[in-house]
């Protein structure tokens, strides 16, 4: 991969767009190169958890790469969207916990792509926002979406139609991330701890509560049924008849065979 770094830290995959001197914008090949990382992890046995997060201490990513907007047909710019779409989705779908480590700007396509992922930690630095609209644009890949999911309509349609950032503590108090870390420094460990404390859950439960919730937001009634036949189902596997027994024997549960 060119514009990616892949580190395995444990059972984590770190995964870190690199192009600093462009703010890690998401060009082309940097999107697909993502796609590739993202289906790495969810195939490696050994990965159990994945961090996003960008190179440098300035941006998690600042958006498209604007530099190839300037030459786009309608329907190149539609076949980026369609595949940005797919990317997100493949990561908001994903069975494992996906983490975005917000080190910066996190501005259009950047914002985006932390939105598709299932948690976010933000350095108190970080801005996030949509700007779009001044290029005469609209986010392409899920932002009008996504944004309105995580933050309710009202504070999306500020950010969408002022197309102006908003700071870390802000994000937190409206609920686009989950935290915010002591200081730009402790972010990857402070991502990492969360994501242990994740990782020592059940597995097969974490990954259904993934799924489950994505359901939810995308106001699929079903997520209600299939809920009721998840939970039957998981009282057949190993993993919950551990965690009951060690409940009752008073001891840590001891899942993925540890
Ligand atoms: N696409 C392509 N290149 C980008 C980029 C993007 N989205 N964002 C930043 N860059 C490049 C700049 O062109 C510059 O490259 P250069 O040194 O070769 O000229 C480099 O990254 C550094 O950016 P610069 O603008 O000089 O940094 P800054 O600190 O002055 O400003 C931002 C930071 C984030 C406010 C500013 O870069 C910006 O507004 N970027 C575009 C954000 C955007 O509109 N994203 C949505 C796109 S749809």
């Amino acid at each position: 991969m060119h514009n990616l770094l892949y580190e395995i830290q444990g059972s984590i995959a770190l995964v870190t767009i690199n192009r600093p001197d462009k703010l890690n914008a998401l060009n082309r090949q940097t999107l697909l190169e993502i796609e590739e990382a993202v289906a790495l992890a969810m195939t490696d046995a050994s990965v159990h958890a994945v961090i996003l997060t960008g190179s440098g201490d300035k941006a998690f990513a600042a958006g498209a790469d604007v530099a190839e907007f300037a030459q786009y047909s309608p329907t190149e710019a539609r076949d980026l969207s369609e595949a940005g779409h797919r990317i997100m989705d493949s990561i908001a779908h994903a069975p494992k916990p996906v983490l975005a480590a917000i080190n910066g700007f996190a501005l259009g396509g950047g914002l985006e792509l932390a939105m598709a992922c299932h948690l976010r930690v933000a350095a108190p630095t970080a801005r996030l926002g949509q700007p779009e609209v001044n290029l005469g644009l609209i986010p392409g890949y899920g932002g009008t979406q996504r944004l309105v999911e995580w933050v309710g309509r009202a504070r999306a349609l500020e950010m969408l139609l002022s197309g102006d950032p908003i700071d870390a503590a802000t994000a937190h108090q409206w609920g686009l991330v989950n935290r915010i870390s002591s200081s730009p420094e402790t972010l990857r460990d402070e991502s990492i701890t969360l994501l242990q404390r994740i990782m020592q859950r059940g597995p097969i439960a974490v990954s259904h509560c993934l799924r489950l919730s994505a359901m939810a937001a995308q106001g699929d009634p079903e997520g209600y049924r299939l809920e009721m036949e998840t939970f039957g189902s998981l009282f057949q596997q190993a993993e919950s008849r551990e965690g009951i027994l060690a409940f009752l024997e008073k001891r840590k549960a001891s899942f993925r065979g540890a």
